[in-house]
């Protein structure tokens, strides 16, 4: 295969913000040290700040530090970053970078290709987009692309009137709507796993698997981050997005090739088929929790962050119990639980699968269900458990792990889930992008949730911070005879 590498410039909207510095430049520096940008590059910062291109690249230096670049490194890195004073609301400011950029395509030979990346507070995504069209900077002899961070939306309404809005501007294929799950290596290989592999694909339905759990457990609270989580919460920071991809790349059935608008439409099947719910039903089927000061480790409570009300009723923690009307899950739950200040930092998926008809050893031993287990971080890798014969008097049988490690394999070093990204939209691949369909009905599915949940005040907090959640989540899944498999203890899953 040709790897085609990409020319274009990158105008990043909030180059002085904490995405820019904590992602973005590392992610275009690796991409450049591994030869996957040719010199035809050049990335434009602009923001409020009047910062000069001096000062935006020692930032860059200061964000690529951790790589141990030589000076001529960095020398021949940095010159390919400009900064330009902005204001958003300022047709001149436009005008600026429209010139800015007619001059950097000759300097780079980038042939009229910009990707404009908003890394910034949402309120202005609209008016960026139509001053960007209306000021002439979409008009170039190359491609222009939208690159959108999230939060996309508050709620479906929210996020129509922005979509409506960036529309006005750029058309559908045009658009790059960001969820960096999908830039993780091992949420990318859900999809081999599952289309490469003759053993999996005719057990992956009802027949065969009793239940999926997904975890996405985070061990630090909201940092400073409080203003922003408070208003939207653990079921829009987290469900909404990268949980609902994950469940629908579990339960897409396969494309009929691996392009993006195949892949974008099973996967949008699936999300058509979440089962909806009533704002009655909701208690039956998630919980919420909040979580409480730990003294033992020294962890204050949600309440106590800064920037978050005494008596605020926003959930950091969230389970649920998905389900997908269609032939292939019907009857199949999708348990999901994502959180702040919980045990340990890990997401992994557990595929349960069904038992066998009969038990040959239930009068000497327990059999165990089989479980696939896909770990996507800080860990990656596949396990399957199994059972085997315990050595010593027959019959008795034993758990027995068979694992597969990503990321220790020798000189394995995977990029990170922007520097794919980014690349990808560089190469004009929107397959891991999320298109407006999707989001739309991940929005209608929480926002039932959500007016549940703003209806009823919670009884907060309900789980200790450090602690795996609040006790109803574990009874979501008891009351249908389950339990959730352990993410903490890897050593559980062998012998
Ligand atoms: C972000 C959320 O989208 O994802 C954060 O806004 C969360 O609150 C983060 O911490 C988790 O991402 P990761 O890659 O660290 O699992």
């Amino acid at each position: 295969m040709t790897v085609t590498k990409p020319k274009s410039i990158v105008v990043i909207f909030g180059a002085t913000g904490d995405l820019a510095s904590r992602k973005l430049f590392p992610s275009i520096y690796n991409l450049y040290k591994k030869g996957s940008l040719t010199e035809s590059f050049a990335v434009v910062g602009v923001a409020r700040r009047p910062w000069t291109n001096e000062i935006l690249r020692e930032n860059v230096a200061k964000s690529i530090e951790k790589y141990k670049p030589t000076e001529a490194e960095l020398d021949d890195f940095c010159k390919h970053f400009f900064y330009l004073p902005f204001d958003v609301t300022d047709k001149s400011s436009y005008q600026e970078l429209k010139n800015m950029l007619s001059s950097l395509d000759n300097e780079f030979d980038t042939e009229g290709n910009r990707i404009f990346y908003m890394a910034m507070a949402p309120e202005f995504f609209g008016t960026i987009a139509e001053n960007l069209k209306n000021e002439g900077v979409t008009d170039t002899n190359g491609w222009t692309r939208l690159v959108i961070e999230k939060p996309f939306g508050h709620d479906y309404d929210s996020a129509k009137k922005l979509n409506n809005d960036i529309r006005a501007a750029f058309q559908e294929h045009e658009i790059y709507r960001i969820d960096h799950y999908l830039g993780k290596e091992m949420v990318q290989n859900i999809e081999v796993i599952r289309f490469a592999n003759a053993l999996f694909e005719p057990l992956w339905n009802n027949r065969y698997i009793s239940n999926i759990q997904i975890t996405s457990s985070e061990e630090l609270g909201v940092e400073d981050r409080g203003g922003y989580y408070d208003k939207a919460g653990a079921l829009r920071d987290m469900v909404q997005n990268h949980i609902l991809q994950m469940v629908a790349l579990l339960a897409m059935e396969p494309p009929i090739r691996l392009e993006t608008d195949e892949v974008r439409s099973e996967k949008i099947k699936v999300l058509r088929a979440l089962r909806p719910l009533h704002v009655d039903e909701v208690d039956s089927y998630f919980v919420r929790g909040q979580y409480a000061q730990s003294e033992g480790l020294d962890m204050k409570g949600y309440r106590e962050e800064t920037n978050v009300p005494e008596e605020s009723n926003t959930e950091t923690y969230v389970a649920g119990k998905i389900y997908i009307d269609n032939f292939r899950w019907a009857g199949v739950p999708f348990y999901i639980r994502t959180g702040k200040r919980m045990a340990e930092k890990s997401t992994k998926i557990v595929i349960q699968f069904k038992e066998l008809p009969l038990n040959l050893y239930k009068d000497v031993t327990d059999v165990e269900p089989n479980l696939l287990i896909i770990h996507i971080q800080p860990d990656e890798g596949i396990s399957f458990v199994l059972n085997g014969k315990k050595a010593g008097p027959h019959g008795l049988t034993r758990r027995v792990k068979l694992d597969y490690c990503n990321n220790c394999l020798d000189g394995m070093n995977t990029p990170e889930a922007y520097e794919r990204l980014l690349h990808d939209c560089m190469l004009g691949d929107a397959t891991n992008f999320t298109h407006w369909d999707e989001v739309a009905l991940s929005w209608k599915y929480v926002d039932t949730i959500s007016k549940a949940w703003s209806e009823k005040t919670a009884q907060f907090p309900n789980y200790e911070a450090g602690k795996m959640g609040p006790k109803a989540a574990n009874e979501l899944l008891e009351k249908d005879g389950y339990h959730w498999w352990p993410i903490l203890d890897n050593n559980y899953y062998s012998v």
